[in-house]
């Protein structure tokens, strides 16, 4: 089979990412191997995001420089996927004439066929259907990267809560659940391939399975718990209205399971989430965050925020900034509210001046850096045990060489902090040594994103035997 080269373009959430993964293992098959250099390639895909308004232009900007790359290589193969595709359908072949396919949000696993398609006749094809349920359950994993630790595993896909400002339920269709077995395979192939580290991917992980009878998800959870060589498991990302007793308790009980819960709130007021329609209070959202601290009192928090929601009153933001104060989270989110296209609230009066909503997401964002900074203050001194992720980009591309003899390394925490630190060069001479493996990381400074420290004790480079963008919830 003659090899073909394939760039993958990807924009968005940690579900783009995931989709590339599976786009590249779907389309191996036919002979299509990943290259970073776009103009070489047979097949260009942009895996396009439509969450907020500036998404979707940095797609059709990016989609609109490849007409050159196409008139230079009519051979080439132009394709748009993701959620940008399944909102615009056809209207991009009609716009753009260098683009050969449109492919949605469930249109994946069709890809082969389409492309074949194409590649015999030069046809253009427009792929937008939707179904209410996962047709095709894997697992197709992509090639992993070189010393890559941490993987994506998509649980669920799709929403049915219909916030009002959101795009998703539209873009992603109904909530469908991925059978727990199928899910498992995935992990364990993965864990096989070397990984560490899963992170369970969806809308809403909370409900998942429930509309299908499958298992609740803490239970999920549980299982994955099980599985021999894997050593923490993340996910994302969760509803407040849906994040049960069951899965706070998962948090003393699990051991692999990391301590952190990304718990998007979106606003401080009860009027701006009931007209988000977001099912929840901010007071039953705060006491599910103290059931949280209680049940795991190092539980790291974050969440995303809407600033410039329609009608939101400078009272209403000051709840906002209120709300922040009180949970001083670990880290957030913030985006200034844009109209998108089927979301009820673009009809909604009421709309902010753009520089009012410049204006408040600075504040916000201001107060949440002054929390970070005193938060990330608080763990100088303390010992934490990071997962090995890799060396430093600022290092010299055979991970080798600095003047002082060490090497500068990047892990994770369980609270996902990052944490750099730096080890002398004869310690661990190789940068495979030591990715992968647990180390214990004295903090020893700490700035407004990132961590410093030293390393006190580790398993040099051994495999372990124990245990940024968002997507909408
Ligand atoms: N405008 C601004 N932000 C939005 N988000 C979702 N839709 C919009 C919109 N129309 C934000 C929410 C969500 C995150 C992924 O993106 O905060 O949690
Ligand atoms: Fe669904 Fe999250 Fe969008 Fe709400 S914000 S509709 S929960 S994806």
């Amino acid at each position: 089979m003659n090899s073909k080269l394939l760039h993958i373009s990807t924009i968005g959430c940690q579900m783009n990412v995931y989709d590339a993964n599976q786009i590249a293992g779907v389309l191996a098959p036919m002979g299509y191997c990943g290259t970073d250099d776009i103009a070489s390639a047979d097949m260009v895909i942009v895996n396009t995001c439509t969450i907020r308004e500036k998404a979707e232009q940095k797609a059709f900007s990016f989609l609109g420089r490849l007409a050159k790359l196409k008139a230079a290589n009519p051979a080439m193969i132009v394709a748009v996927g993701g959620c940008v595709a399944q909102q615009e359908g056809k209207a991009i072949l009609k716009r753009m004439p260098h683009v050969d396919l449109v492919f949605g949000t469930h249109a994946i696993f069709r890809l082969p066929e389409m492309v074949r398609r194409i590649e015999a006749s030069r046809c253009r094809i427009v792929d937008v259907r939707l179904s209410d349920t996962i047709e095709f359950d894997g697992p197709v994993a992509g090639p992993l990267a070189d010393g890559q630790v941490s993987a994506f595993v998509t649980i669920m896909r799709g929403c049915d809560n219909f916030c009002t400002y959101c795009v998703v339920p539209h873009v992603r269709g109904r909530e469908a659940s991925r059978h727990p077995d199928r899910i498992l395979d995935e992990i364990r192939m993965r864990v096989d391939q070397g990984i560490r580290e899963v992170t369970l991917l969806g809308q809403n992980v909370n409900s998942y399975g429930n509309k299908e009878g499958l298992c609740r998800f803490y239970e999920l959870l549980e299982r994955v718990n099980g599985i021999d060589g894997l050593s923490r498991i993340r996910f994302t990302t969760s509803h407040p209205k849906d994040l049960s007793r069951e899965l706070i308790d998962a948090f003393g009980r699990l051991e692999k399971l990391c301590h952190h819960m990304h718990l998007p709130v979106q606003s401080g007021d009860d009027g701006i989430l009931k007209r988000m329609n977001r099912r929840y209070t901010r007071d039953s959202y705060l006491d599910k965050i103290e059931r949280l601290r209680t049940t795991c009192p190092d539980i790291a928090i974050t969440s995303d925020f809407i600033v410039g929601f329609p009608g939101e009153t400078d009272r209403q933001f000051q709840a906002t900034l209120d709300l922040i104060e009180k949970v001083r989270y670990d880290g957030l989110f913030a985006f200034m509210y844009s109209d998108r296209p089927s979301a009820p609230a673009t009809a909604f009066s009421g709309k902010i001046d753009e520089s009012v909503k410049k204006e408040r997401l600075q504040a916000l964002l201001d107060l949440q850096t002054g929390i970070t900074r005193e938060k990330h203050q608080t763990l100088v001194g303390q010992i934490r045990e990071v997962l090995v992720e890799g060396t430093s980009r600022s290092l010299d591309t055979d991970g080798l060489a600095s003047v002082d003899h060490t090497i500068q390394w990047t892990g994770r925490t369980s609270s996902n902090h990052i944490v750099h630190f730096a080890v002398p060069d004869d310690q661990a001479t190789g940068k495979e040594l030591l990715t992968g493996a647990f180390a214990n990381i004295m903090i020893e400074r700490a700035h407004a994103h990132s961590l410093w420290g030293r390393l006190v004790q580790g398993p040099m480079g051994a495999t372990p035997e124990k245990g940024e963008k968002p997507i909408a919830a």
